[in-house]
């Protein structure tokens, strides 16, 4: 099968798994980090079938929506090798997306997993960022923010400092730090503006 027909049957299979999650993981973000882990991957000289396939798995099995993880790999590994995947390819593909969760706190071992690492932090910063943030805390009950200290944590602004404003530091590759400059400084912005119409 053409590398191109096996991208379009991940993309659907893809799609069956994530298509209603309200959490920040629909389908849109698959496809968004399925697109920018193949435009980095052409930039910095990679794999561009693996990376965006990687990209366009890189969520399955995550703890946060699997309740079993084995198994869902386990179905991800079956429909590869339906779609005549090579074993090389299967095996290059789950170690692109082994360590990606920013939860998990890794850093992946090889270039095509540190490609996607930075696809799927680059999509947690910028406007999309900003929306994915709300859309998480609102699906999870959140407060936006509290007036008093000892109760921000859990807010939607905290995690902006617990975790969006690092990411730029965290990059990878030459191509997504780049990319991240312009998406850093609007969440900065973001926040100032926020913070001028909370008082
Ligand atoms: P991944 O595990 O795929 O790296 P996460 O599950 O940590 O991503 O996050 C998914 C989206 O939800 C991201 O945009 C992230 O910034 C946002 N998010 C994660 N945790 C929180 C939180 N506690 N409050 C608000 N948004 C969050
Ligand atoms: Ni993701």
């Amino acid at each position: 099968m053409a590398s191109d027909i096996k991208l379009n049957a991940v993309r659907d299979y893809v799609y069956t798994i994530f298509n209603d999650d309200p959490t920040g993981h629909d389908f849109f973000h698959m496809k968004r980090v399925a697109r920018m882990a193949r435009f980095i991957a052409g930039k910095e000289g990679s794999d561009l079938f693996i990376c965006e396939a990687a990209g366009w798995v890189h969520d399955i099995g995550d703890r946060k929506m699997f309740s079993n993880r084995t198994n869902a790999l386990e179905q991800l590994d079956n429909f590869l090798q339906s779609i005549d995947c090579t074993a090389d390819e299967i095996s290059a593909i789950q170690v692109a997306v082994e360590n990606v969760s920013f939860s998990k706190g890794r850093t992946p071992g090889g270039l095509e997993g540190r490609i996607v690492q930075d696809a799927d932090r680059l999509d947690a910063i910028g406007a999309i960022g900003v929306a994915r943030t709300f859309a998480f805390g609102g699906a999870k009950g959140q407060l936006l923010w509290h007036d008093s200290e000892e109760k921000r944590e859990g807010t939607s602004i905290q995690h902006f400092y617990d975790k969006l404003l690092n990411l730029k530091r965290l990059m990878h590759t030459r191509t997504a730090k780049q990319l991240a400059e312009e998406r850093h400084r609007f969440i900065e912005m973001y926040l100032q503006q926020f913070f001028k119409e909370w008082q």
